[in-house]
């Protein structure tokens, strides 16, 4: 959409703002099947980050449905649109010096790729929360499986939608095989690790 639209750029820079803050501020984007543990890992990363004093900000999809993306559904453009526009948020939050955790199924790679180019290098770390389907299913914690197979919802992702997994994640950690405390000592060591916080 071409405009008579000028960027600003402000008084006080990104740079900045993490002089601020203390720290980097980037995106850890978490991805993988409902039920895999996204918001979870998130979460409790996030409380971890806090108790450090550092500055966070989660995006999880449940609540951003909510609000933000109430007019999306589940079809690919809607899901495409999803993860636009959450790109777009979690790139303003960067700006502000905070780090964003983002918990989006964000099943299309290519949709997860062009929210790393809209950041600049090593402000994307891809988290690829891997956890079989099958195991995804017997968590339910939200009973959608379950309405999957009574019919009651279409398109739903890792059985009548697809999931592109990363090819070449950041992170990935398994949530079937290790406790989210271990899961959260992985994320936290590969940020300590490469002086991202
Ligand atoms: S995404 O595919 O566009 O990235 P997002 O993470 O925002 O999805 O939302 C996924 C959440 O919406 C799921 O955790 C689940 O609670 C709910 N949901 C409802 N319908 C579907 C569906 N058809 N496929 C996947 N998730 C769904």
């Amino acid at each position: 959409m071409e405009s008579n639209l000028h960027w600003h750029s402000s008084f006080v820079s990104k740079t900045e703002r993490q002089v601020l803050k203390g720290h980097k501020s980037f995106v850890i984007w978490f991805t993988g099947l409902s039920g895999s543990g996204k918001s979870t890992i998130a979460n409790n990363l996030e409380r971890r980050l806090y108790q450090k004093g550092i500055t966070t900000y989660l995006l999880d999809g449940d609540n951003v449905r909510h609000g933000l993306n109430q007019d999306l559904g589940f079809n690919e453009q809607d899901r495409k649109e999803n993860i636009r526009r959450i790109g777009e948020v979690a790139k303003l939050f960067v700006d502000s010096g905070t780090i964003v955790l983002s918990a989006f199924i964000s099943p299309y790679r290519l949709d997860r790729d062009s929210v790393r180019k809209l950041l600049e290098d090593n402000e994307f770390i891809e988290v690829f929360v891997n956890c079989p389907i099958e195991e995804c299913e017997r968590r339910d914690p939200k009973d959608l499986y379950k309405k999957v197979r009574e019919g009651e919802i279409k398109e739903f992702t890792g059985i009548s939608a697809p999931y592109e997994a990363p090819v070449n994640p950041e992170l990935v950690i398994k949530t079937d095989k290790d406790t989210i405390e271990e899961c959260v000592d992985k994320i936290t060591n590969y940020l300590l690790d490469n002086g991202y916080i």
